[in-house]
């Protein structure tokens, strides 16, 4: 039990912090137990925020092989730890949202969730068959969400065999500290699914807000372009690294400038989206490849997972500009 003086303490301190302690006050959500697929840099912040939540009896974490469950777990104690340490939630909060949750391999333990959010790497043939796969294991009334950032939401409801009860939930990394979620729906999506996942959305301690099934959907729509805008400027040797971050920075008041954040969220999903995109719609002048982007890509280096992208990274701390 949290003493009130610190509860009031807490939230004065970060609203985050008082969904998660506010939240084991409210009533459940309409979710008895939820399933998270694929633990990776959304995944397990996804995971993480749906059992501080403390609104489902059951929160199961799933990937297909231990070195990544292991991986995803170790991110979600990581964060626990991050939030412990600044205050943020009590010793005895972070114990329960660590024994809230259950990891698994085993896709069989996903049989009986209500709601299942995918949150795997944005391949359309491997979130198919994962759909297809899970179209079989899961109850026919639980919803299936997926978290990607750029694919098409009707595509995969189409395969998944429940197609009125497909949607979209869109995070922002960090899960954990981001506050929005994008709700989405297709022309199949029921009415009842989406009001249910948008309640969702709120009862995890989100600022949920509507989009149909369009590229990028609201924030990767205006976001995405506007870092690939800054990647031409590099290819086009218009200013450094440093000083287009930095003006965007001081000049406009962004948290990171484009080319930090584009690291931040890794260039591989960034080159993902993009490749789709100039696939799919060709005639959309928005949609465009910097030669910079690509070239990293082939050298493999991704940002900050890999340790080097536009900066030098050690770990979550940026270094120089690679200029
Ligand atoms: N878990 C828990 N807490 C975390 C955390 C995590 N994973 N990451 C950061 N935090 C906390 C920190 O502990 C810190 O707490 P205090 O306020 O108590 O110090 C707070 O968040 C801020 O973090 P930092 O001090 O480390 O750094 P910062 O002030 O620069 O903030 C940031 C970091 C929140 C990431 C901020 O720079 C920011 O908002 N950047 C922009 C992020 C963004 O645009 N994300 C969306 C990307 S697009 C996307 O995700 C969609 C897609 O499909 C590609």
């Amino acid at each position: 039990m949290i003493p009130s003086i610190c509860k009031k303490s807490i939230e004065k301190a970060l609203p985050n912090a008082t969904r998660f302690v506010h939240s084991r006050l409210m009533s459940s959500s309409s979710f008895d137990s939820v399933g998270v697929v694929g633990l990776g840099l959304m995944g397990h912040g996804i995971c993480q925020v749906a059992a501080a939540s403390g609104k489902h009896n059951t929160v199961i974490a799933y990937e297909t092989e231990q070195i990544f469950l292991d991986k995803g777990r170790s991110r979600i104690e990581g964060s626990i730890a991050k939030l412990l340490d600044r205050e943020k939630i009590s010793s005895e909060e972070a114990d329960r949202i660590l024994g809230s949750i259950t990891y698994s391999t085993d896709s069989s333990d996903l049989a009986s969730v209500d709601f299942l959010v995918e949150a795997v790497i944005e391949n359309i043939d491997l979130k198919k068959e994962l759909y297809q796969h899970l179209g079989t294991v899961c109850k026919p009334e639980a919803i299936f969400a997926s978290n990607t950032s750029s694919l098409s939401i009707t595509d995969m409801a189409e395969i998944s065999g429940r197609p009125e009860n497909f949607v979209g939930v869109h995070f922002f990394n960090p899960v954990q500290v981001m506050k929005l979620v994008e709700v989405i729906r297709t022309e199949h999506t029921s009415s009842d699914v989406f009001d249910k996942t948008f309640k969702w959305g709120e009862d995890i301690g989100k600022v949920a807000v509507k989009c149909g099934d369009t590229p990028g959907f609201i924030v990767n729509r205006l976001l995405v372009p506007s870092l690939m805008q800054a990647m031409l400027m590099v290819d086009r040797r218009d200013a450094t690294i440093k000083d287009i971050d930095l003006s965007l920075q001081l000049g406009a008041g962004h948290p990171m400038g484009p080319l930090h954040l584009a690291d931040y969220i890794g260039l591989d999903t960034c080159y993902f989206i993009v490749n789709g995109w100039t696939d799919n719609f060709p005639d959309e002048s928005a949609f465009v490849m910097p030669a910079c982007l690509k070239e990293k890509i082939d050298a493999g280096h991704l940002g900050r997972k890999t340790g080097k992208g536009f900066y030098e990274w050690d770990g979550d701390k940026r270094g120089d500009s690679i200029e």
